[in-house]
């Protein structure tokens, strides 16, 4: 190291006064950190930030403020009485004649198709004996034997009536049915408050009957009509079981 110094003293000597300026050679050891410098001046504000969320309602103020805005319509209230109907109008101009039945295609079609669809109801229904026409009337059962209260419950909720034959004919085609199932059938009439009075449920007075010799003798105590496997009557209380016949 002092060789270095020596040297570079010699050469800062010999050539100080032709360069006027020196470039160090050699390396010194690190001198003692400085003091740290002054806190430099302030910096700049920043840019606006987000707008922050609405703040919560304030208190309501003191009272004898002004009046608020009406509020909204109520419920709609219950309607009213309903009022005199009102005058019957004038009856309207008379439509043209529209076509005779007969020359009205539609009508003639559907017709046709009607009457052909009952045909084939009417004997698939005759085929399998459930259905037994005598003039305009048709008699049918359902093979279920039950007491007279349910035989008119099924009749009416099947659109009919528990049967009642209103004449010769008409009893000859019920005899068939209950012959055929073997068993006594009610018939649809009852007696009246007159002991021995018998009358059809509708009220009507009966026109014909088919008792069986001495019957009725019930006298008050058979208010209901059975009828026998040989189509003769037999007045009867109401609780047996017997086979539904209706008539439409
Ligand atoms: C009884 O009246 C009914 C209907 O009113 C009728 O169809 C029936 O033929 C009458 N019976 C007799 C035996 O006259």
């Amino acid at each position: 190291m002092w060789l270095c110094s020596l040297v570079f003293t010699l050469i800062l000597l010999a050539v100080a006064d032709i360069m006027g300026d020196v470039n160090e050679v050699c390396v010194g050891t690190p001198g003692i950190p400085g003091t740290p410098g002054s806190h430099g001046f302030p910096g700049r504000d920043g840019r606006d930030g987000a707008k922050g969320d609405p703040g919560p309602p304030g208190p309501m103020g003191p009272p004898g403020g002004m009046p608020g805005l009406p509020g909204r319509d109520g419920l709609t209230g219950a309607p009213g009485v309903a009022g005199e109907p009102g005058y019957k109008g004038e009856p309207g101009e008379r439509g043209p004649p529209g076509l005779p039945a007969y020359l009205d295609e539609v009508l003639q079609s559907t017709l046709h198709n009607l009457r052909y669809q009952i045909l084939q109801s009417m004997g698939v229904l005759s085929l399998q004996g459930s259905m037994l026409t005598v003039g305009k009337k048709i008699f049918s059962t359902n093979g279920k034997s039950v007491n007279f209260v349910d035989i008119r419950e099924s009749c009416a909720r099947a659109g009919g009536r528990i049967a009642i034959p209103r004449s010769p004919e008409e009893n000859a085609a019920l005899t068939s049915i209950v012959k055929k199932h073997n068993t006594y059938a009610y018939l649809g009439l009852a007696e009246g408050s007159t002991p021995g009075e018998f009358y059809y449920l509708d009220g009507d007075p009966v026109n014909y009957t088919n008792w069986y010799p001495g019957e009725p003798r019930g006298q008050g105590r058979e208010r209901c009509v059975e009828m026998y496997t040989d189509g003769l009557w037999n007045d009867k209380n109401c609780l047996q079981y017997r086979l539904t016949i209706c008539e439409f």
